[in-house]
């Protein structure tokens, strides 16, 4: 899969728009208008591997399965009429001075260099996620070393016994804090999220405890591994375009808009899985039941039937129509949430690192999730 998003990272899409992957046993689909097919037609093309996988992957320790991001509709729809009520407009409105603030102390004694993933990386999404679940604040570092150990547990550190002992200790820790919180907010509810979330709806419809841990788990997993990634590849394409850094310290309110160019240009989410209900077709292509279908999000968005030069980073560009946040049903919770997270700390370095940027070390250790982002951000034709 890396190797064809570098392929078509380099020579634009290649196909028509989706191709079987032999050794993978799974088809990929990557072009702009065959991922939106997929994303929006959930009856055909389920979130529910488990229920319609004919080869469902080992899945031990993933933290993610069973929750709203792995479940299809009606539930669904049920599910996330319940959480939503923690990203109201309001909710993420009241956590901006907290996200300055946190930008603010831990860029205090930058000077000159700075560790990005260390000081902003994991601390400012686990900050960010335990201010909206009413987390003390005391309570943060063990968020963030949790949240460290389970989204650092994949790939070929998987098999490695030490770590494996480590991310078994962190979900064992962060289940018992969080059930519990939900205890101590059954009886003392107070003006947080978690009391929020556990309240029930008018109808008297409320999430299940199973429900609310799997929910408080996946914003700790998908709001973090992601915003984090979102920060670090604005901090790579605007090292390497010395042009936009300029033009961004000239004018921050073109900030937002050079983001959404690198959300499409290298989206920290390459692809998502949908399994197949029954037999179905896309692109002319004939797809039986049970198939796993990824959904190529790097390569949709750059499609060149969509956008114009898409191997360019080009942040003057609206690039409105890329799928980075997914879309249909499950289409990003917290996108609004995440931009505005990025879009702080991106203020915050350009006034703490005021020369130009350069990029001293990768840590390929703490970044062990997605695509190589330094070389897709410096290398490739028209990205001299
Ligand atoms: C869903 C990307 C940040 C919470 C998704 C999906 C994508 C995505 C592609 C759809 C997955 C699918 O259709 O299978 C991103 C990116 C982010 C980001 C690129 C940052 C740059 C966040 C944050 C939160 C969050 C900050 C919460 C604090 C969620 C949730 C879902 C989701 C709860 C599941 C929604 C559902 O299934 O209905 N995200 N995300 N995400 N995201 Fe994000």
């Amino acid at each position: 899969i890396l190797d064809w998003h570098r392929e078509t990272a380099r020579h634009g899409l290649v196909g028509d728009g989706m191709r079987y992957l032999e050794g993978l046993g799974a088809w990929a689909v990557h072009g702009h208008a065959e991922v939106k097919q997929v994303l929006t037609d959930y009856q055909a093309f389920s979130s529910d591997e488990l229920r319609y996988s004919a080869r469902p992957v080992p899945h031990r320790n993933n933290p993610v399965l069973g929750s709203l991001a792995a479940i299809d509709p009606p539930r669904h729809q049920l599910l996330r009429k319940l959480v939503s009520r923690a990203f109201t407009p309001r909710a993420v409105q009241t956590l901006l001075p907290w996200i300055t603030d946190t930008v603010r102390t831990q860029l205090t004694e930058v000077d000159g260099e700075l560790d990005v993933i260390g000081r902003l990386g994991y601390p400012l999404p686990v900050h960010t996620i335990t201010a909206l679940l009413g987390i003390e604040p005391a309570r943060q570092p063990d968020f963030v070393r949790w949240t460290e150990a389970i989204t650092s547990f994949a790939g070929a550190f998987a098999q490695d016994p030490a770590r494996q002992a480590v991310f078994r200790a962190a979900r064992t820790e962060l289940t018992e804090y969080f059930q519990e919180a939900f205890a101590d907010r059954r009886t003392r509810p107070r003006d947080d999220i978690i009391s929020v979330l556990l309240a029930a709806e008018p109808d008297g419809t409320r999430l299940t405890e199973d429900e609310l841990l799997n929910f408080c788990t996946l914003l700790l997993i998908n709001g973090h591994e992601t915003t984090k990634t979102l920060l670090v590849n604005t901090v790579l394409c605007l090292t390497a375009h010395p042009d936009a850094l300029a033009a961004l310290r000239a004018n921050p309110d073109l900030v937002p808009s050079a983001i959404e160019e690198v959300l499409r240009f290298l989206p920290p989410t390459g692809g998502t899985d949908r399994f197949t209900t029954g037999p179905t077709s896309i692109a002319g292509h004939a797809v039986e039941a049970g198939q796993r279908v990824i959904t190529m999000i790097l390569s949709a968005n750059r499609d060149p039937r969509v956008f114009t030069e898409p191997n360019r980073f080009r942040p003057d560009r609206a690039p409105g129509q890329h799928l980075s946040f997914g879309h249909g049903v499950h289409f990003c919770l917290g996108a609004h949430l995440a931009r505005h997270q990025v879009a702080i700390a991106i203020g915050g370095l350009l006034h703490r690192l005021p020369g130009p940027w350069s990029v001293s070390r990768i840590d390929t250790a703490r970044t062990p999730v997605g695509i190589d982002v330094l070389d897709l951000a410096l290398a490739g034709p028209s990205n001299s």
